[in-house]
């Protein structure tokens, strides 16, 4: 029954109540996350959703979950494709067979995180990938295997300008680890152990002002990344990627730096 169909007395307490009310005693997403959200948003059903028609949706997760959670489709475990081998029956695939945030996620769970299952962190990666997979990388892993979005549980260090990849990624690096660390000074200069690149990191990217100095952002590749407008370690190197830490285009001919560098 939709809430227009009732009587005004329960429209009336419908309305004061808000999403409090919803749901009570009916079994169905009620005032869980996103509340916010109303369910026609994202179900056809709307308010009737039930079981058996929630998986019919008005968009892909992808582009339901992204607008609020933006960082969840760029340095985080691919999704919106299809599985190209089983998985476990824990992990269900949407309706087209595609892994997705509901494969993972329990979108309208109560648990911290709103996981499948109870397996975290290694042991949840391991339940669909082989442990030869992770031993291929050149960190083995490790990086990766926190979670499946990589600023998750990233802590922020107070008086820092830098977005969570980076603090990420300085978790390690700025450890000295076989390549030597990696520092960000307090000018907000990045340095390289080699020493090969050093450059402003933190600051945000002057954007579409007018300037002689670099290209338009809409303008750059979509793989340079600028989380939260800013420039980052992911900016110039892959996130969550088998291939940790490589460029994330070729620089050959400088062609990473003149795209931003419109010199
Ligand atoms: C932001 C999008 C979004 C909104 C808003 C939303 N849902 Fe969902 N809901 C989902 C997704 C995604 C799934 C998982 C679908 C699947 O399994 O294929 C889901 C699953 C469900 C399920 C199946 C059981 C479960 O918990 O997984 C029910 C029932 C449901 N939603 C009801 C509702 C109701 C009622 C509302 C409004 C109060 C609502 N939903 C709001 C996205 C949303
Ligand atoms: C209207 C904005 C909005 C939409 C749409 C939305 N979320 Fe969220 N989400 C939030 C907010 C705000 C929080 C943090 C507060 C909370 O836990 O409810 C959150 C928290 C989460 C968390 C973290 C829970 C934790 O304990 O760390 C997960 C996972 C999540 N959302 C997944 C999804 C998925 C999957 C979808 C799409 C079906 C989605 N969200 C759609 C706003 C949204
Ligand atoms: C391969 C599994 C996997 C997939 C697919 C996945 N997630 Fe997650 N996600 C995780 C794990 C693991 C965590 C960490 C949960 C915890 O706190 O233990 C997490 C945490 C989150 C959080 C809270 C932390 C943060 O980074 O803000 C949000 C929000 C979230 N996921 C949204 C999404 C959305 C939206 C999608 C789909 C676009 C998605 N996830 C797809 C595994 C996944
Ligand atoms: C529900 C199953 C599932 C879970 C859980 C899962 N993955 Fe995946 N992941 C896949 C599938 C399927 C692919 C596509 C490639 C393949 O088939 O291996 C993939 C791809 C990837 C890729 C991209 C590989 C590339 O082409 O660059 C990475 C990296 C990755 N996963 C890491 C992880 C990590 C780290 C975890 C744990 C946080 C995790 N995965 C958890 C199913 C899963
Ligand atoms: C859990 C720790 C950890 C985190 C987090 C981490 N790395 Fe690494 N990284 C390593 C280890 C270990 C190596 C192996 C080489 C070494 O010991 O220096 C490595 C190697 C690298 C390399 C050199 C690759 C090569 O082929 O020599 C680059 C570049 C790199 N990481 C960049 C990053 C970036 C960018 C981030 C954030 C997105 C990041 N790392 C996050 C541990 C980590
Ligand atoms: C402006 C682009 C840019 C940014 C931003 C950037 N890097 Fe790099 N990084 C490079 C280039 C270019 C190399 C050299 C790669 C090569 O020679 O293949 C490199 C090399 C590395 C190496 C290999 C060892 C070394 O010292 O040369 C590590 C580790 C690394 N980066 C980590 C990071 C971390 C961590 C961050 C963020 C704090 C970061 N990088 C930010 C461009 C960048
Ligand atoms: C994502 C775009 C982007 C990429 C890629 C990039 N830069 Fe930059 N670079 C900038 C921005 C923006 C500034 C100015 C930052 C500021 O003033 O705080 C800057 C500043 C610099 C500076 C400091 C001097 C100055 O003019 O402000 C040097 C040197 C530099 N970049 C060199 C490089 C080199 C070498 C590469 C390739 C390895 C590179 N950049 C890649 C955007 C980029």
């Amino acid at each position: 029954m939709s809430a227009s169909s009732k009587p005004p007395v329960a429209l009336l307490l419908a309305l004061l109540c808000g999403t409090l009310l919803a749901g009570i005693g009916n079994g169905n997403a009620g005032n869980q996350h996103p509340a916010q959200t109303p369910c026609a948003e994202c179900h056809l059903a709307g308010t009737d959703t039930n079981r058996t028609n929630a998986a019919q949706l008005t968009r892909s997760q992808e582009a339901l979950c992204g607008g609020c959670h933006p960082g969840a489709l760029t340095v985080a475990h691919p999704t919106g494709f299809p599985a190209a081998r089983p998985l476990p029956a824990e992990y269900p695939l949407d309706w087209k067979g595609d892994v997705t945030c509901s494969t993972c996620h329990v979108t309208h769970g109560t648990q911290p995180g709103r996981l499948h299952g109870d397996k975290r962190h290694k042991a949840l990666c391991l339940s669909c990938h082989e442990a030869a997979f992770f031993e291929r990388m050149v960190d083995a892993g490790l990086s990766l295997q926190r979670s499946g979005h990589i600023a998750a549980g990233v802590e922020q260090l107070s008086g820092v300008e830098l977005d969570p990849y980076s603090l990420h990624c300085l978790g390690c690096h700025s450890d000295k680890i076989r390549g030597g660390s990696v520092t960000v000074d307090q000018r907000g200069v990045l340095r390289h152990a080699s020493g090969s690149v050093n450059h402003p990191i933190g600051t945000h990217y002057p954007g579409n002002r007018p300037s002689a100095r670099f290209h338009p952002a809409a303008s750059l590749r979509p793989q340079v990344l600028l989380p939260e407008g800013r420039l980052s370690c992911v900016t110039c190197h892959e996130g969550y990627a088998e291939t940790h830490g490589a460029l994330v285009m070729s620089n050959h001919g400088s062609a990473l730096c003149l795209e931003c560098h419109d010199i």
